[in-house]
């Protein structure tokens, strides 16, 4: 014996089958002890208005739904509903710049970069061990790398360190195409790439997704001829991973983007055609609602113990706060992934202040299993059982604890992780999110605290055009008391 070796059987792998439906369980959404969540009257009257809501969403009229003049449903009303034509467009350019690279980057902030990574990190593997496979074993597909969601030197340059002497290619995305965060990354990587390779080989590699006539990347877009993609005006970033923002990089990534779509719109037809005691994205918008406006709950724990299903907790993060966070209102959603935080936060959330409601994100069959051999250890009685099993009777039992502390609990449960799985978890939630800030009377489209921050930020970093704020900043900073600084 060389090395390392794994027992033959010790790992074991089963088939998926395709297009099974996501489940979803709130027998344990009450207080416990107390009625369950439907047995309340201001639940009954939450229901009755999240009916006409969908009906407003479907309808695209009114004020709550528009960012300035654009009504910003496309999301719903037409992207999940994608051609063909523009999904065989998508495939047919990432498949081109797959063949031809070693590593891709992905260069985006926020909505321009969370959904991509949560997706691919489900149906290919988290990426910190995806980037670690040969290149067989990785079935072809590019290392996949994200830049411009941080400014962190450190982690730019080893990433740049770790690219260097590859064959590259990415796409950078902003819808804005004026977010200073990708701006720099972009910045760097446009001139590192325009040193390695001939002028039209270096535009060849880079695709650019944006506005599709506003802003400075698409005016550099038709400065230096890239192939590029839109971003579809009436679909803003954290609702846009069913649009070529995320579809691109997810086609070069080796996820079946007609699977996901397809996920996408059967779950937008069950949200259109199914009662409101059925309705997953209805149901959860009422309980979301009533938990944070009537019990006074401020925080949505979004748990997993999927470890490829972390990102996707980091995309209910955003999508949650930054579309209901506003006039001093909002669930706050923070992701837990068990049992790991079990032993960390684990404590707060069983006998903590009761601010906490929880989404579980379940999976019934993880595709690839192990078995415990317990014989002669403390965990005899697991012998021969799966890590699966465990996992899942721990999370079972996660549950069971947090909802007799007190906390009202609901699961989806993920059939498996793939592409139609994803698509289909994304549809639901982003119907679930946009209605459950419209019950709460907000602009689920809009954010404007956002947009507060990237202007600050803007006049602190000597943005052109900036200056007169700048002096104006920094004569409120002087009259901070300098005794409290240390
Ligand atoms: O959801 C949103 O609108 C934001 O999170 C944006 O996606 C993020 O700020 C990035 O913006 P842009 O794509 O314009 O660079």
């Amino acid at each position: 014996m060389s090395g390392f070796e794994v027992p033959v059987g010790l790992i074991k792998k089963s088939n998926l089958t395709p297009h099974l439906p996501l489940k979803f369980d709130y027998r344990r959404f009450g207080q416990y002890g107390g009625p369950h969540i439907t047995e309340l009257r201001e639940f009954q009257a939450a229901a009755n208005q999240v009916v006409d809501l969908q009906a407003r969403l479907l309808e695209g009229k009114a004020a709550s739904l528009k960012d300035k003049e654009t009504v910003m449903t496309g999301w719903k009303t037409e992207r999940p509903f994608t051609s063909a034509a523009e999904l065989g467009a998508i495939q047919n350019a990432a498949e081109k710049l797959s063949a031809e690279i070693d590593d891709f980057w992905s260069i985006g902030i926020g909505g321009s970069f969370l959904g991509i990574k949560a997706t691919i990190e489900a149906v290919r593997g988290s990426l910190e061990f995806f980037n670690l496979l040969f290149p067989e074993q990785r079935g072809g597909t590019p290392r996949i790398f994200f830049l411009g969601s941080n400014m962190d030197p450190a982690y730019t340059a080893r990433v740049l360190e770790i690219m260097a002497g590859q064959r590259v290619g990415g796409n950078v995305i902003s819808k804005s195409g004026d977010t200073v965060e990708p701006a720099i990354a972009f910045a760097l990587i446009q001139k590192i790439m325009e040193n390695s390779y001939p002028p039209q080989e270096a535009v060849k590699r880079i695709v650019a997704i944006t506005d599709k006539a506003k802003g400075s990347l698409r005016k550099l877009v038709n400065e230096k001829g890239y192939v590029s993609f839109v971003v579809p005006e009436n679909v803003g970033g954290r609702f846009s991973v069913t649009s070529p923002v995320g579809l691109f990089a997810l086609a070069v990534a080796g996820v079946d983007i007609k699977e996901f779509i397809a996920g996408a719109k059967w779950a937008e037809e069950q949200v259109r055609n199914q009662p409101f005691e059925k309705n997953i994205s209805m149901l959860r918008a009422v309980m979301r609602y009533v938990a944070h406006k009537y019990w006074g709950k401020k925080i949505e724990l979004a748990s997993t113990g999927v470890f490829d299903l972390r990102s996707t907790t980091a995309w209910m993060e955003q999508l949650g706060p930054e579309s209901e966070g506003k006039n001093g209102e909002g669930l706050w959603i923070a992701p837990e992934y068990y049992t790991e935080k079990a032993h960390a936060n684990g404590q707060m959330i069983q006998q903590g202040e009761r601010i906490f409601i929880e989404t579980i994100l379940m999976l019934e069959n993880p595709g690839v299993d192990v078995v415990i051999p317990g014989k002669g250890t403390p965990v005899e009685y697991l012998d021969g059982k799966s890590l699966h099993f465990a996992n899942s009777a721990f999370i079972e039992g996660l549950r069971d604890a947090h909802h007799e502390g007190g906390i009202p609990t609901m699961s989806y449960s993920l059939p498996q992780l793939d592409a139609f799985s994803l698509g289909m978890f994304f549809q639901y939630e982003m119907n679930a999110i946009a209605l459950s800030g419209l019950l709460l009377g907000q602009n689920p489209f809009i954010q404007p605290g956002v947009q507060q921050y990237k202007e600050v930020a803007n006049i602190r970093s000597g943005k052109p055009g900036t200056e007169e704020k700048a002096r104006a900043m920094q004569a409120a900073e002087s009259k901070l008391d300098p005794k409290f600084l240390i």
